[in-house]
Parts: C-alpha cells; sequence; structure tokens
C-alpha cells in the first residue's frame, strides 16, 4: 500500500502550551484510520495542524504529504493537494452562501488540477450539488443560506459531508464528524464516509465515540492520550475502549 500521509515526531502546541508531543502515523493512500482518546488529548490540534491551521505554533517534526514535507504550506496549497479537514465545530459564515461557496472552491480545485478543465456551468453545479444533497437528505433551501448560518448541529456536520462529496479530496480528516448527530443522521454520515473510502480514498477520523464505527469498516484504531499515540491496533481495540474506558492505556 502506497503511504499518502505520513506523519513524523510531530509536536505542537498553542502560546507556552504544548500539545502535541511527538506523534507518529502512517495512512495508506485507501485507508481508513480512526484516532480516539478523552477529551482534551490533543485530536482537534493533529486535525487542524495537518490542514495548516495558523494558530498553533512551535511545530516540529514532519508532515509528508504525497511525498512532499507540507509543514509549512498554506492551508489553501494542502487542499490543493488533496487534504481536506471537516471542523469539529464548523463556523458560520454569513454573507457568502453555501452553494456559491462549493460552485467556487469546486471550480478552483478542478483547474488547478487539470489545466484543460473546462468550467462547469452553474446549472451543471447545481444538478450534481443537488444530487449530493439527496443522499445526504439536505433540504434544498439550506445551500442558499450562509454557510453555516442558522443550521442546526446536524445540519452543519451534513454540510461537512456536502463538502466532502463535491470537493471529493484524496484524504479526509474528519473531526467528530458524529458528534451531535441523531440516529439517522449518524447513519446518513456514515455512508458518506463509505461511499467516500470505497472510491479508494484515505480517511482519519477523529471521535471519542464508539457509536459511528459499527458503520465503518477501519483498518487502524489509534488512540491519543496527553499528545501522543499510546496504542494502535485494528477494530478490536475499540472494543477494548468501550469496556474499560480509557484508564488502561494511561498506564500504558
Ligand atoms: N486556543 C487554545 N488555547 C489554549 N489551550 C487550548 C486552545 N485550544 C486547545 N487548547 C488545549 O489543548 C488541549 C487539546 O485540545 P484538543 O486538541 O481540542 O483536544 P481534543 O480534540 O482531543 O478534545 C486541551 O487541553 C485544550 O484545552
Ligand atoms: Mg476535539
Amino acid at each position: 500500500m502506497k503511504t499518502l500521509l505520513s506523519i513524523k515526531n510531530l509536536f505542537a502546541g498553542i502560546g507556552a502550551k504544548e500539545i502535541l508531543k511527538g506523534v507518529n502515523m502512517n495512512i495508506g493512500s485507501k485507508e481508513m484510520h480512526v484516532i480516539m482518546g478523552p477529551n482534551g488529548s490533543g485530536k482537534s490540534t493533529l486535525a487542524n495542524v495537518l490542514m495548516g491551521n495558523p494558530k498553533f505554533s512551535h511545530l516540529s517534526g514532519e508532515i509528508i504529504f504525497r511525498n512532499k514535507n507540507i509543514k509549512s504550506e498554506s492551508p489553501d496549497k494542502r487542499a490543493a493537494m488533496g487534504l481536506f479537514l471537516a471542523f469539529q465545530y464548523p463556523r458560520e459564515i454569513s454573507g457568502v452562501a453555501l452553494n456559491r461557496f462549493l460552485f467556487l472552491a469546486y471550480s478552483k480545485l478542478k483547474s488547478g488540477k487539470d489545466k484543460k478543465y473546462k468550467q462547469i456551468s452553474v446549472f451543471e453545479f447545481q444538478e450534481k450539488l443537488q444530487e449530493e444533497m439527496k443522499k445526504l437528505k439536505i433540504n434544498s433551501e439550506l445551500t442558499s443560506r450562509g454557510i453555516n448560518e442558522g443550521f442546526s448541529g446536524g445540519e452543519k456536520k451534513k454540510a461537512e459531508m456536502l463538502q466532502l462529496g463535491i470537493l471529493d479530496p484524496e484524504m479526509a480528516i474528519l473531526d467528530e464528524t458524529d458528534s451531535g448527530l441523531d440516529v439517522d443522521a449518524l447513519k446518513i454520515v456514515a455512508e458518506a464516509i463509505n461511499r467516500f473510502s470505497k472510491k479508494n480514498k484515505a480517511v482519519l477520523l477523529v471521535t471519542h465515540y464508539q457509536r459511528l464505527l459499527k458503520y465503518l469498516n477501519p483498518n487502524f484504531i489509534h488512540v491519543m492520550i496527553d499528545g501522543k499515540i499510546v496504542q494502535s491496533g485494528g477494530p478490536e481495540l475499540v472494543k477494548k475502549i468501550e469496556k474499560e474506558g480509557y484508564g488502561n492505556f494511561l498506564n500504558g
């Protein structure tokens, strides 16, 4: 399996606070990896640092994506290379309609990837969008509103999955895309993750619940505690966490 993303001895913090304390991980181009861990262990920090959120400082180590060290690249360069992050707490951006944003982002990514790309018309794009929205059972008026503006928790998470479906990156980092969803929405989101993964794409899913994992077939589970991966294994780790909590991992 070809390695798509390789994280080597990654440290990062905010202000004087050290959060990531030497993370190592290799993700193959068709693999689904899950990071689990208690609140505050650094899962979202890792997701954000991978995408290039400038809020985090004193980075050291390497982030190799598609054979290139992207540690100093801007988030949009990383997106252009095929990396995508679904936020744990998607922001509301009023004044920019979701469908307009998706159209621009889609066109920019496509033309960046393929010099001969012929601009899709707004109408063609609308059709594509409608099709994707149907799969996610998203209300059709939602995308003409500002990005996440007045969206419910579940609608925000579905909107992240809509971006994933439209932008079709090489690798998706999904930060607690399962939180705040009712059972039906959870299934819809799981199906979207599976659809993406089945296209031979890579997924790094961050969660601290087990409930989403019963719909997915991850290859690897990693347990993050206090900024480090303390254990990695197969899906059997999920059962162990379910039964014993994170206490035993703390003691090694
Ligand atoms: N802006 C910030 N200022 C100070 N501490 C922060 C900030 N953002 C995150 N942290 C701290 O970093 C640690 C890791 O947070 P986070 O990565 O969100 O954990 P997780 O996603 O695993 O719950 C926590 O202790 C959190 O309080
Ligand atoms: Mg988090």
